[in-house]
C-alpha cells in the first residue's frame, strides 16, 4: 500500500513518524474517514468541515488547503486503486519534548493518510442486522469533536465481540447517545424517525446529516431528541449510521428483539436512498 506521510507519499512499511509525536503521547490529534464509492469520494467537503471544526477546537493550525487535500485523497485512491472502502486521514498536533502544557511555539501538525479497501454496499451485517449491547457512556464530554482518543469505544466494542454482539450503544444518564462508531437511530410505532440532537454528547455525524436529508424528502417524519434504551425495545425498528456502515439496521438491543428482529423496512430504504445520493 501507498500511504502519505508529511508531504510524501511513500511505501507504508518506509511511512515513520516521531515517537515524541502528540497525538501517540497524548492522543492530541483528529481524524476524518471519508468512504470511497465506486472509486469516489462521498461527502468529502462535509469531512473536511469537520476537520477544521476539531482542529480548531484543539487550535491545531494546518496550512494544507481543502485542495491539497482533495488532491491527496484523489491520488491515494488512485495509487491503491480503491473502488470501494475508505480514506483515513489524521491530523496530529505533531512532535514535541513530553509536557501536559502545549507549548506555545508553532509546532509541525503531523498529518498521515491511508486507504483500506472494504466490502461497504455488499455487507453481511447489513443483511443480518446488528445485535447491540448497551454500555455506560463514559468518554469524555467532548464528543463533537473526532479525536482519536478512541481507547473506551474500542474496548467497549471488543467486549461486545467476546459476548457474541456486533456493536455497543452508550448510555449516558438513561438515554443513548450513538454507537462505539455510528450514530444511533430508533423509529417509533407512529413511524418517526428519532435521533438524539445536536450536542457535545455525540459526534455529528456527516451520514447523520445527508441520511436525516433523505428522510425528510421522503417525508418521513424526523425528530432529534434523545431517547431511552425501553424507547429502544418498543421501537418498530433501530439503525446506525455512518461514513463505512452507510445505514445499518439493529435488531436485537441486550437480547431483546426490536420489532420482528429482522432489518427494518425504512431502515433498509434509507440504505438504498441514501447510497443512491451517494453514487
Ligand atoms: N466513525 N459517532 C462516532 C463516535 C463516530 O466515530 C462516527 C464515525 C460517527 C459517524 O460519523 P460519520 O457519519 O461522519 O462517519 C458517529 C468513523 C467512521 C470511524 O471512526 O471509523
Amino acid at each position: 500500500r501507498t500511504v502519505y506521510v508529511n508531504g510524501d507519499f511513500r511505501p507504508e512499511n518506509e511511512a515513520t513518524i516521531s515517537i515524541f509525536d502528540r497525538g501517540f503521547l497524548f492522543a492530541d490529534a483528529v481524524y476524518e474517514v471519508t468512504t470511497v464509492l465506486e472509486g469516489k469520494l462521498v461527502d468529502f467537503y462535509g469531512h473536511m468541515a469537520r476537520l477544521r471544526k476539531s482542529l480548531s477546537e484543539l487550535q491545531i493550525s494546518l496550512s494544507l488547503s481543502e485542495a491539497n487535500l482533495l488532491d491527496i485523497h484523489r491520488k491515494l485512491v488512485s495509487k491503491n486503486n480503491i473502488t470501494e472502502g475508505l480514506v483515513y486521514l489524521q491530523v496530529s498536533r505533531g512532535p514535541a519534548d513530553r509536557d501536559f502544557v502545549i507549548s506555545e511555539d508553532a509546532e509541525t501538525p503531523g498529518v498521515v493518510l491511508f486507504t483500506q479497501e472494504k466490502k461497504l454496499v455488499d455487507n453481511a451485517l447489513a443483511q443480518r442486522g446488528q445485535k447491540i449491547l448497551t454500555v455506560e457512556d463514559q468518554r469524555w464530554r467532548r464528543c463533537d469533536i473526532k479525536t482519536v482518543q478512541l481507547l473506551y469505544s474500542s474496548l467497549v466494542k471488543t467486549e461486545a465481540h467476546r459476548k457474541g454482539a456486533d456493536d455497543v450503544w452508550m448510555v449516558l444518564d438513561g438515554e443513548v447517545t450513538e454507537g462505539s462508531s455510528n450514530n444511533a437511530y430508533i423509529l417509533t410505532e407512529d413511524n418517526t424517525i428519532v435521533t438524539r440532537a445536536l450536542s457535545n454528547d455525540i459526534l455529528h455525524g456527516i451520514t447523520r446529516q445527508a441520511v436525516l436529508q433523505c428522510a425528510r424528502e421522503l417525508q418521513l417524519k424526523v425528530e432529534e431528541r434523545s431517547f431511552t434504551v425501553d424507547e429502544v425495545k418498543a421501537a418498530k425498528e433501530a439503525f446506525s449510521t455512518s461514513a463505512t456502515g452507510l445505514v445499518n439496521p439493529v435488531v436485537e438491543i441486550d437480547s431483546d428483539v426490536i420489532g420482528k428482529g429482522t432489518p427494518g423496512e425504512v431502515a433498509l430504504r434509507l440504505r438504498e436512498v441514501y447510497l443512491k445520493a451517494s453514487l
